[in-house]
């Protein structure tokens, strides 16, 4: 199936949100969004730096599987023996095949060489997307990415993915403590993919976050530092500010 078709397929799945029942991913003969509320997932990381740490340590706190992954296996490997059995190294290629989901939390500049390495990989799969455009790092791609808006740009740099921007708002600083409070936060998130949202949820709430839905990939350009919705909001001030930007 094209890329154009997969799009337009999942973005019917999320217009279809509010109503209509979407058609589910099934793997290993469980749904997949079952398997994600059962709370025993199997997911890679790509990008094991402060973010990938912080989440992918309270997924493995919350009893997931997770494979972290980067350019650098000795750092993965630390960071895996230090978390315990539940933590896994690998290569990008090896966490991308890993993962019923995948998280993609590296530099924005980098995403185009992660198309290139892992796109034959994450086509079709959940991939929950941190990344932010930073003029000062990422150069033009970031300019480019900015004026198309952040989200529609990731759609675009990852074609085929089932893309749910989540972690894009909120310093990384508390994200690994996020779970002591559970709930008190509330988590901008966006996709087009009615099912994948389905299974970001719960992962979210494994973190400690209440996740809040602001819109299609188009809003994603909203979940970034400098907007109004960036920083630490209860789920119900998230839910007050995303309703004036509509
Ligand atoms: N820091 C925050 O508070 C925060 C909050 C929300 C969202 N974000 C966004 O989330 C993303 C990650 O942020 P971060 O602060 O965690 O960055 P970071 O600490 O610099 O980590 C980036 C990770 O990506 C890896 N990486 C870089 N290029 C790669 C490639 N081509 N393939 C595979 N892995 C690669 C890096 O390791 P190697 O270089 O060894 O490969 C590193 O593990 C960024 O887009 C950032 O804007 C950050």
């Amino acid at each position: 199936m094209n890329n154009k078709r997969i799009h337009q397929q999942h973005r019917r799945r999320f217009l279809g949100i509010t109503g209509v029942a979407a058609a589910t991913v099934v793997l290993n003969g469980l749904p997949l969004a079952a398997r994600a509320a059962s709370r025993r997932m199997k997911i890679g990381i790509v990008g094991s730096g402060k973010v990938g740490t912080a989440i992918g340590s309270s997924w493995v706190r919350a009893g997931h599987t997770v494979m972290f992954s980067s350019r650098s296996i000795d750092h993965d490997e630390a960071l895996a023996a230090r978390l315990g059995d539940n933590a896994l190294a690998g290569t990008p290629r090896q966490a991308a095949e890993f993962g019923e989901v995948v998280m993609i939390s590296v530099p924005y500049h980098a995403l185009p060489d992660v198309r290139k390495d892992l796109g034959d990989l994450i086509e079709g799969k959940v991939v929950i997307d941190t990344c932010n455009p930073f003029v000062w790092r990422d150069g033009e791609l970031a300019t480019w990415a900015r004026e198309k808006g952040a989200g529609l740009a990731s759609l675009e740099l990852l074609p085929g993915a089932r893309i749910v921007r989540a972690f894009n708002a909120i310093g990384y600083v508390n994200m690994g403590n996020a779970y002591q409070q559970p709930g008190r936060i509330g988590m901008p998130i966006a996709s087009d993919d009615a099912d994948a949202i389905a299974i970001a949820l719960p992962l979210i709430r494994d973190v400690g976050y209440e996740p809040v839905m602001i819109g299609g990939m188009e809003m994603g350009k909203y979940l970034m530092p400098g907007t109004p919705l960036a920083g630490e909001h209860t789920p119900k001030e998230v839910r007050e500010i995303a309703a004036t930007l509509k």
